[in-house]
């Protein structure tokens, strides 16, 4: 099964495709509803944007403007924060409703008003709006306080119009910060160090034309692999970079599936019963958090006592309410989920509170016995390209119901 384009970072690339004078063509960007929303956002900025399917979306910012990003696209995602620094490269002034995103937690946006500041900006939060000002944005030393994958990324955008240069220290090293750091050198940008927890970034006063294939998503090819592994299933993944799925395929071995990868496929055999593992979320290269979810789901099953500490989001333990509607014995303590592992899960109606409690859900009706319900499915389609269908090739029983067939 092949997996799409990955949703941190096209919602990443298209505002980061804004920063170039010309046409940037972006390819594997997977067809998701926080891609629509930005699509819609950079429509009201003025620029063209195309998308002739496939995965191609070709932006052109010849007619971009700095206008007010309405409050009611902005809050429909996280990722909406990047336009800041983009607009305030380009304009000097930029005027964007506050980012919503998943209810994981209180997730705020201070590093990045620092990352902004330390550049020259003024920035102000107020009526539920970012205004943020800047005669021309300056290089500058950027410290950031936690390691933010949204501020680092956040921070190489604008830098990359600044005057000067930027360096990022205590960066984050995700590659879907890399992945970025690769379109703005491809437009004609000087980003050096991405990766690592040092970023430097020299500013150019023009960027140009660019071709951009998105990475392969990590955390869908995650959520399969835990789905294989959760029903006993044999499932191979493809057209991914298994370098940025090392500690998923070590969590899995420990848990009992059996797992073969090359440098661009993983394939999983999941055991009768998982075994109890230990997992803590730490920033990449450690455990993923947006895999924490179903990884729980995994572990509801497991023969022992897991443990799983979520060291990233302060609430993003929403899903184990639901699981235990499915007969889960799972504790929450603090930012730890102790789960007594239940030889059998029992189908039930849930609800989904978040994009990868979604996910989470549908990897434990998988595993069930009996039909699962799963309601808040528009969660799902915020982050995962068609993830049904994807299921149902690889042998799921899993279909969408329509809203009013539901009982
Ligand atoms: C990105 O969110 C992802 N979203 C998240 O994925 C992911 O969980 C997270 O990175 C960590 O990998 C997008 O890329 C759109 P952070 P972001 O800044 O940028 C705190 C998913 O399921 N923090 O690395 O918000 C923050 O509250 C989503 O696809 C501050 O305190 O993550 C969190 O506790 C969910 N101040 C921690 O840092 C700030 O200014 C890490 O957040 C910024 C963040």
């Amino acid at each position: 099964m092949r997996v799409s384009g990955r949703k941190n970072a096209a919602v990443a690339l298209i505002p980061a495709a804004l920063l170039s004078d010309e046409e940037v063509v972006l390819e594997n960007v997977p067809e998701i509803g926080d891609v629509a929303t930005y699509l819609e956002i950079l429509d009201g900025l003025g620029a063209e944007v195309a998308s002739p399917g496939g995965g191609v979306v070709r932006i052109s910012p010849r007619r971009l403007g700095s206008r007010p990003v309405p409050e009611h696209l902005a809050k429909q995602m996280r990722a909406s924060y990047y336009l800041l620094g983009v607009l305030l490269g380009r304009f000097g002034e930029a005027d964007v409703g506050l980012p919503g995103g998943c209810d994981i937690g209180s997730r705020p946006i201070d590093q990045h008003v620092k990352a902004l500041a330390a550049m020259g900006a003024t920035v102000e939060i107020k009526n539920g709006r970012v205004r943020a000002r800047a005669e021309r944005l300056r290089g500058a030393r950027v410290y950031l306080d936690i390691v933010s994958v949204g501020a680092t990324i956040h921070a190489i955008l604008a830098a990359s119009r600044a005057e000067g240069l930027t360096v990022i220290e205590n960066a984050a090293k995700e590659p879907h910060v890399v992945d970025v750091a690769n379109l703005v050198n491809a437009m004609g940008g000087h980003v050096v160090g991405a990766g690592t927890d040092v970023v430097k970034v020299q500013g150019t006063a023009r960027m140009g034309r660019a071709e951009h294939v998105v990475i392969p998503d990590e955390i869908e090819a995650a959520t399969l692999m835990m789905a294989a592994a959760a029903t006993g299933g044999d499932v191979r993944v493809e057209g991914v970079v298994t370098k940025h799925l090392e500690s998923v395929i070590a969590k899995l071995g420990e848990a009992g599936a059996s797992v073969e990868a090359d440098a661009d496929w993983v394939r999983v055999v999941g055991p009768e019963r998982p075994r109890a593992v230990q997992v803590k979320t730490l920033p990449y290269p450690g455990f993923p958090t947006d895999a924490q979810q179903p990884m729980t789901s995994l572990l509801a099953r497991a023969d022992g006592t897991s443990t799983v500490t979520e060291t990233i989001h302060e609430a993003r333990f929403r899903h184990v309410d639901e699981l235990r509607r499915m007969g889960a014995r799972i504790r929450v303590e603090g930012r730890t989920a102790l789960i007594e592992g239940v030889a059998e899960l029992t189908g039930a109606p849930v609800q989904a509170s978040d994009l990868r409690a979604a996910a989470a859900l549908v990897v434990a009706g998988l595993s069930a016995q009996g039909t699962t319900e799963l309601a808040g499915v528009e969660y799902l389609d915020r982050g995962y390209e068609r993830l049904e269908d994807k299921l149902a090739r690889l042998g799921a029983r899993i279909a969408r119901v329509p809203a009013t067939a539901r009982t």
